[in-house]
């Protein structure tokens, strides 16, 4: 009785989240009304009511249309703040944020407009909501490793602006080996490597993430479970995986939570974690992730103690930081 209270008020840190899968159908609608863009679809209603997806490519293809009402650093600054402020209501400390820029430059939308308006709601969160947040670049796996590393050139003016780079998009077809230049260059410049691996895709997809892109956390990961000498090595490396179980289910990867492998990867040793990946498409933010999956399985406080802890620990933030939010 007292494990939902505890998993609300459990200070927490957030590490797989993508800022434009925080996109409410209300802002789309407001911000296509703001910037004249007209959508595929008559309402917010109708809207969400496509939110009905089969795997992670029909996700997508709704996911990009979404974003497409974003044009302007006000916009990207609106979209981050408001998820910033949802996060501080479910105790999180630190937030990593992915983002897409290849989604927006592709529109013509300028490198700066989106880095700027987003660096800006972070720097505002520390201020004024005592949030600790960050951006990692992600490269779209569905393109060419020669468009990612133009993208990483592009971002280089505001390097300082984001802590890491991820890997994200259409997973299979698209394996970390095919990112192995840009991922080296990346961890040359001291940015932090990250790569959804293992969501969809077979083991061999994490594999590669850890061996050619030398990944500092796995997210998703949970194909992991198929291959016991794999998991015997991710909790040996104690190496963080960022699991999104609302994620899992809205795409059909454990369509029923209580098949879900969180507490089997607990339960091994692994550095799980729980997160929202994009809540405002799979029902829920982080503590909705908690609280559904603790519904659905028999973890107990020990579980939750433990993923609040393995969250702060595979956190980017300062070991200052880390050690005060213990
Ligand atoms: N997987 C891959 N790419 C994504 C996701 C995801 O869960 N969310 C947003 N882009
Ligand atoms: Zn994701």
């Amino acid at each position: 009785a007292q494990l939902p209270a505890l998993l609300a008020a459990m200070p927490k840190a957030e590490l797989h989240m993508h800022i434009e899968g925080s996109l409410e159908p209300e802002m789309i609608f407001a911000l296509a009304q703001r910037n004249s863009v007209t959508l595929p679809y008559p309402s917010v209603e109708a809207l969400r009511a496509a939110y009905a997806f089969t795997d992670l490519q029909s996700f997508l293809d709704i996911y990009y249309a979404g974003a497409s009402v974003l044009l302007t650093e006000q916009d990207f600054y609106d979209m981050a703040w408001a998820y910033l402020q949802r996060a501080a209501a479910d105790h999180v400390v630190r937030a990593e944020l992915f983002f897409d820029p290849q989604t927006h430059t592709a529109r013509g939308v300028p490198m700066q407009t989106v880095i700027l308006g987003l660096s800006r709601a972070c720097r505002d969160a520390q201020a004024q909501l005592g949030v600790s947040a960050a951006l990692i670049l992600c490269f779209l796996r569905h393109l060419s490793e020669d468009e990612a590393l133009q993208t990483l050139q592009d971002a280089l003016p505001w390097r300082d602006h984001f802590i890491g780079v991820g890997l994200d998009s259409s997973e299979v077809g698209h394996p970390p080996e095919k990112f192995q230049r840009v991922f080296a260059r990346a961890r040359d410049m001291g940015l932090h490597v990250v790569a959804h691996a293992g969501e969809e895709a077979p083991p061999e997809y994490i594999r590669q993430a850890l061996d050619l892109l030398k990944v500092q956390r796995i997210d998703h990961g949970v194909q992991a479970v198929r291959d016991k000498g794999l998991m015997q090595r991710l909790a040996r490396e104690r190496m963080p995986l960022t699991v999104c179980p609302l994620s899992n289910q809205k795409l059909q990867v454990f369509p029923d939570l209580r098949d879900h492998p969180l507490k089997a990867l607990l339960d091994a040793g692994l550095c799980a974690t729980v997160n929202s990946d994009d809540p405002a498409y799979f029902g829920g933010y982080v503590n909705d992730n908690l609280r559904a999956m603790f519904a659905a399985s028999n973890m107990d406080a020990r579980h939750a103690w433990q993923l609040a802890a393995n969250s702060i620990d595979a956190s980017f933030a300062p070991p200052a930081d880390k050690a005060a939010w213990r």
